[in-house]
């Protein structure tokens, strides 16, 4: 495939600084809890990896991925959830993380699909966060990089993926946003 090489948004001295920050937030947030940590994949996949690494608390992981019915067509609300393994929420502190949150829809399902699993308390970390896209109104607890879409255009890298390439390229890049993410459509 003939892939257009992303501009670099924030290279790998940037993301490391920043995560040292976010990790010291969350573990002053959940101070004296495990942390029931679930990540969406498989955009969070690095993004976890990483974070994991500067909170000094116990974490425990989990992973989950959500989708849409098929053919549901872009901007569609996930229908779907699966486990990698059974995740029990009840009475746990619980940190979902997620890769990008845009429409906001993906998120507002997934918060509300944990929420009635009552957990003692939930928290969100998303590595990319952009507000200026928002459907539904969603809550973050800390985002590692806010973005101003359309000037940004659409973020691969460091574990986020435009049909499967570039999660591994170790900074964050923009691309223009492909047609078929017009709609904010799931990945
Ligand atoms: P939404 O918030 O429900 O619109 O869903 C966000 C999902 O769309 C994310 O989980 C990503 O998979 C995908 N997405 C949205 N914007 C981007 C981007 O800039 N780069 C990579 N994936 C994106
Ligand atoms: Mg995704």
């Amino acid at each position: 495939m003939n892939l257009e090489t992303p501009s670099v948004l924030f290279d790998e001295k940037r993301i490391r600084e920043r995560l040292a920050e976010l990790g010291g937030s969350i573990s002053a947030a959940f101070e004296g809890s495990e942390i029931c940590i679930v990540g969406h994949m498989k955009g969070c996949l690095v993004f976890v990896a990483d974070l994991i690494r500067v909170i000094p608390l116990d974490t425990t992981c989990h992973f989950l991925t959500a989708s849409a019915l098929p053919g549901a067509g872009a901007g569609a609300a996930c229908t779907d959830i699966s486990y990698s393994s059974e995740v029990l929420y009840e009475g746990r502190h619980v940190l979902l993380v997620e890769d990008v949150v845009d429409t906001g829809i993906t998120l507002n399902f997934l918060l509300d699909h944990i929420r009635d699993a009552s957990p003692a308390s939930l928290k969100v970390c998303a590595l990319i966060d952009k507000p200026g896209r928002r459907k539904v109104d969603v809550t973050l607890d800390w985002a590692a990089f806010t973005l101003d879409e359309p000037e940004t255009g659409f973020v691969v890298g460091y574990g986020l993926d435009y049909d499967e390439h570039y999660r591994g390229l170790p900074y964050i890049g923009t691309i223009p946003r492909p047609a078929a993410f017009s709609e904010g459509q799931q990945a």
